[in-house]
């Protein structure tokens, strides 16, 4: 039910602090202990490589799960698009385990590999929102969402609660094998949860950024470094989905090497600068888009802010921000959607589950 909302995605977007509270909650013991299936815990720890395969969204929670996965329980990762999988086999390692992400747990091209992969007789995790579902049934284990039902095509909950439990995976993995971090990642997350509390307050400050910036906008480019590229492929995909504006998200870097070719007058890039490390860089491929008259809009975090920049999202851990900076992209997509008259939770040619290949 919608209750008060115009629309799911909307109530979807708002739900997130209580998924990742959630999560948290379903994760964690009286002592601050993981909880998680033995089973997993010694399929990862067995594993000498990870093989992330998923679609869309789901791919994009992949691309940031890689980070949380090498970064704390240092597991080297690769992250495969499902459909170019089944025919463009990487060579595996010895010991691989593959995790699926699907929030439907139905999405016909990563059962396509799963089929394949247990095939061969390797191990398979899903990551999903729906545990009896066929990827679910299928894999040898499963971790649950626990995001409640996602009405909205557009997927926004399951998106961060995907990245949430791939955390909280690479978190109990590293203290299975002992390795020592230097913070807590989930304490970080609930951190995360107040943050994104903060977020879903602005909205009246999106809906004006969406009409600034894609009234009349042909198409959009989100630009980023490190993993803030990885949530510029998510924010873009958002707002191509629901608002039909051409949006494309690229490596802040990798921009002069063609795309930047298309910038005009007036041309709206969104980058997102919450990464300590890539500041200046990123900063610099702005200004590379400002000179070609890009009308560009800077959403950093606290304590990395400069003046001019459009939009400040609280201080999280480097590694967390992907969380949080997502969700001033997916109310942007949000509010450019309602300006332009589409339908946001039922956007044309596109279906909750993708059940062909
Ligand atoms: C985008 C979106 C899709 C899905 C993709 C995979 O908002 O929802 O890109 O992420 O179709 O779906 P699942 O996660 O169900 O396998």
């Amino acid at each position: 039910e919608k209750g008060t909302y115009s629309h799911f995605m909307l109530k979807e977007i708002d739900e997130q602090p209580f998924v990742i509270r959630k999560i948290i909650q379903r994760y964690q013991d009286e002592n601050n202990a993981l909880k998680l299936d033995d089973k997993i815990r010694k399929a990862m720890q067995e594993a000498d490589r990870v093989y992330i395969v998923a679609c869309g969204t789901s791919y994009h929670a992949g691309l940031v799960g890689k980070q949380f996965i090498e970064t704390l329980a240092k597991i080297p990762v690769e992250v495969h698009v499902a459909s170019e999988f089944s025919y463009n086999m990487p060579i595996l390692s010895e010991k691989p385990l593959f995790i699926f992400i699907s929030q439907s747990g139905e999405t016909a091209d990563s059962r396509a590999v799963l089929v394949k992969v247990k095939a061969l007789g390797h191990r398979t995790l899903t990551i999903t929102n729906v545990p009896g579902s066929t990827l679910s049934r299928e894999a040898d284990f499963t971790l649950h969402l626990h995001a409640g039902p996602e009405i909205a095509v557009a997927s926004t909950k399951a998106y961060t609660a995907q990245m949430a439990v791939l955390a909280i995976l690479a978190v109990d993995t590293a203290r299975t094998k002992g390795i020592e971090l230097d913070f807590d990642p989930i304490q970080e997350l609930s951190i995360v949860a107040n943050a994104m509390e903060i977020l879903c307050d602005q909205k009246d400050e999106m809906d004006k950024i969406a009409s600034e910036y894609l009234s009349t906008a042909r198409n959009c480019f989100f630009i980023g470094r490190g993993i803030d590229f990885y949530v510029g492929l998510e924010g873009a995909l958002k707002l191509k989905e629901i608002s039909y504006i051409q949006a494309e998200g690229f490596a802040g870097g990798e921009l002069k090497h063609g795309t930047i070719a298309l910038i005009e007058e007036g041309t709206p890039v969104v980058a997102i600068a919450t990464q300590e490390t890539v500041n200046l860089g990123i900063r610099g491929n702005v200004k590379e888009v400002d000179a070609r008259g890009a009308n560009s809009c800077i959403i950093s975090m606290k304590g990395l802010e400069q003046v001019g920049d459009r939009f400040v999202i609280p201080a999280v851990h480097e590694l967390m921000t992907p969380l949080i900076s997502v969700i001033p992209l997916q109310l942007i997509a949000y509010y450019a959607s309602l300006q332009r008259g589409c339908d946001v939770d039922k956007p044309r040619n596109l279906a909750k589950s993708v059940t062909v290949e």
